[in-house]
């Protein structure tokens, strides 16, 4: 069966949840894990964020951001709920165009071309920089379809969404538990096999970044050990940022990290600095803590 595609049609599906905030649990001091979060010196910039503000309206949700996002490392994004977290990672690719009033000032300089510019093909734009949300949204398709509807949207051939499809699940480390279920509905997949699902369905239209906004905190801890092994093994060929509100899972994952605060970048560091390091007292009292 073909789907009826529409050009202009985001390809990232919109959170479910986008409404629904949750508590900080206050955390212990974290141990950073060298061997899985040593920060290249040499990676080069992939996305250089510069004095970005952002408005709801004529609320103000982020002042004067800017950091740089390393090519293939993990940039972590922690700081308490409400702090414009979320908001900073859809800035970068353009999902806040999709709510009304909004307003995004400053430059996020992706090959040489400022995405927030309003001549930024937007579609392009998403296909470059992927995103996964926190709760699994798959379509509800068979695991195929879900796919396969971005290479549609790119016009690909029959044969090439096949192979596609392959590569991709295999990418996410999915393939082995879907491949004879295929047409199957994704809805009957578990939690974190949807979210696999999402990130191979991210990857199948070949992203050089992937947004992941908290992509564990609906998981249970098995599932989540797989997300988080996956993300270790994506950055050899993907810029990822990973918003995450366990200071623990950062630790893990990232080779940087950022710490926000009430819409404003605290601290930009490598993790392992930003952990046992800080420079900035608010940095101190949120990771051992004492806030949050
Ligand atoms: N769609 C929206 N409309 C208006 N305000 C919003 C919207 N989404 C988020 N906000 C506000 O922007 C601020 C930052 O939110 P968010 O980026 O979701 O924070 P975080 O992801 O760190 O929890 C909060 O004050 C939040 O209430
Ligand atoms: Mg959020």
């Amino acid at each position: 069966m073909d789907i009826q595609v529409n050009k202009s049609e985001p390809l990232v599906p919109i959170e479910a949840s986008a409404t629904q905030r949750k508590a900080q649990p206050s955390t212990p001091k974290v141990k950073v894990s060298e061997n899985a979060t040593s920060a290249n010196a040499s990676a080069s910039i992939k996305i250089e964020v510069k004095n970005t503000d952002f408005f709801y309206g004529t609320k103000q949700a982020l002042y004067n951001v800017s950091l740089p996002v390393y090519e293939c490392q993990v940039t972590a994004l922690i700081g308490p709920s409400g702090c414009g977290k979320s908001t900073f990672l859809r800035t970068l690719n353009r999902m806040n165009d999709l709510i009304p009033n909004t307003r995004t000032v400053g430059e996020a300089v992706l090959d040489g071309e400022n995405i927030y510019d309003k001549r930024t093909d937007v579609v392009l734009l998403r296909q470059r920089i992927g995103m996964v949300f926190q709760r699994p949204n798959p379509f509800p398709k068979s695991i195929f379809e879900n796919i396969a509807y971005g290479l549609r949207v790119q016009g690909k051939s029959k044969k090439e969404i096949e192979v596609a499809v392959e590569q991709s699940l295999r990418r996410a480390a999915i393939w082995d538990e879907v491949k004879d279920r295929m047409s199957t509905s994704a809805l009957g997949l578990s939690g974190g096999q949807q979210q696999r699902l999402c990130i191979a369905r991210a990857l199948a239209v070949q992203p050089e970044v992937l947004l992941m906004d908290e992509p564990c905190s609906a998981l249970d801890p098995i599932a989540t050990l797989k997300i988080e092994e996956l993300i270790l093994e994506l950055v050899e060929d993907y810029t990822i940022i990973i918003v995450t509100h366990n200071m623990q899972q950062a630790a893990r994952v990232s080779q940087f990290t950022g710490f926000f605060l009430n819409g404003k970048l605290i601290e930009h560091a490598p993790t392992v600095d930003l952990f046992e390091r800080p420079k900035k007292k608010e940095t101190e009292d949120y990771i051992s803590g004492r806030f949050g």
